[in-house]
């Protein structure tokens, strides 16, 4: 059986007092592209950081591709493009024809990291791809990735680019104050449903027990809204309110966008604490 590509226990960094990650717990399955995603200053750098051995964590357990972070084996087979890094990819499109030996020593490094990148490693770690690139250098990144998905090389990519890791992610972690606030899969399977309901007169204490069936229940403009874990909670839904003896004159369904996700998520409070 494959080990897991990432897996962390209570993962914590401190720097003297300032708690950078908190209590970092998630796994990644191999093969799969992982979003690691939330404002600047949650502690994804540092995360990634420390599953690459290049910070040494305050506590917890990480294993990487099976090994202890810090396995030189493992490490071999892990491929890392730091932020700010991938425009150099792009230029490489304008160097392209000139010899090797007429390349600049910081071109050479990202030769070597593109050949890093392709060499079919096990394991990536994305840290802000398409952080500052236009939108040639954004559909590379996506190329990029695709290509990684299609040799099963898992991706771990951090990111605050909502539209990028909805696009090519399997699953996502939206991290907060160093926390993992919450985890779900993309994919439609499993994936979360906002109800939009319009009904007729409803009295307050009943539209508050409409959170049996989910989270977020609110109400504007005569529409009742609410986050279930998936469509099964429709026919519960229109069951309960008639039996209520609630009118219902509509009951729909749509998938939220990551946006909406990320804004209910993270709330109005975006700053590091
Ligand atoms: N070397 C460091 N020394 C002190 N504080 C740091 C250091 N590196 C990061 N931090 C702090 O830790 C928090 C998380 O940083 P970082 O991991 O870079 O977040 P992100 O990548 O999500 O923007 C921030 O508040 C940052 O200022
Ligand atoms: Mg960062």
């Amino acid at each position: 059986m494959t080990a897991l590509a990432i897996e962390t226990r209570g993962l914590r960094k401190q720097f003297g007092s300032k708690v950078a990650v908190a209590d970092l717990t998630l796994t990644v399955r191999p093969g799969e592209v992982f979003g690691f995603l939330g404002p600047n200053g949650a502690g994804k750098t540092t995360s990634m950081k420390m599953l690459l051995g290049l910070v040494r964590p305050t506590a917890g357990h990480a294993r990487v591709l099976g090994a202890p972070v810090g396995d030189t084996q493992a490490r071999a087979r892990m491929g890392f493009l730091p932020e700010h890094f991938l425009l150099g990819l792009v230029d490489l499109r304008d160097a392209a024809g000139r010899k090797l030996r007429d390349y600049s020593k910081g071109m050479l490094q990202r030769i070597g990291l593109a050949q890093a990148l392709l060499n079919a490693p096990a394991l990536v770690f994305l840290d802000e791809p398409t952080s500052g690139l236009d939108p040639l250098g954004r559909l590379l990144v996506r190329d990029i990735i695709g290509r990684l998905r299609a040799q099963g090389t898992a991706v771990f990519l951090n990111s605050h680019l909502l539209s990028e890791v909805e696009v090519t992610c399997d699953r996502v972690a939206f991290v907060k104050h160093g926390y993992v606030v919450r985890e779900m899969a993309l994919a439609e399977q499993g994936a979360e449903v906002e109800v939009e309901l319009k009904l007729g007169s409803v009295a307050p204490a009943l539209l508050a027990q409409l959170g049996q069936f989910g989270r977020a229940v609110h109400q504007q403009d005569g529409v009742v809204r609410l986050r279930t874990d998936g469509e099964a909670r429709l026919p519960e839904i229109a069951r309960w309110l008639v039996g209520q003896g609630v009118e219902v004159y509509h009951l729909g369904a749509s998938k939220p966008s990551l946006e909406a996700l990320f804004l209910d998520v993270m709330g109005g409070d975006e700053r590091p604490g």
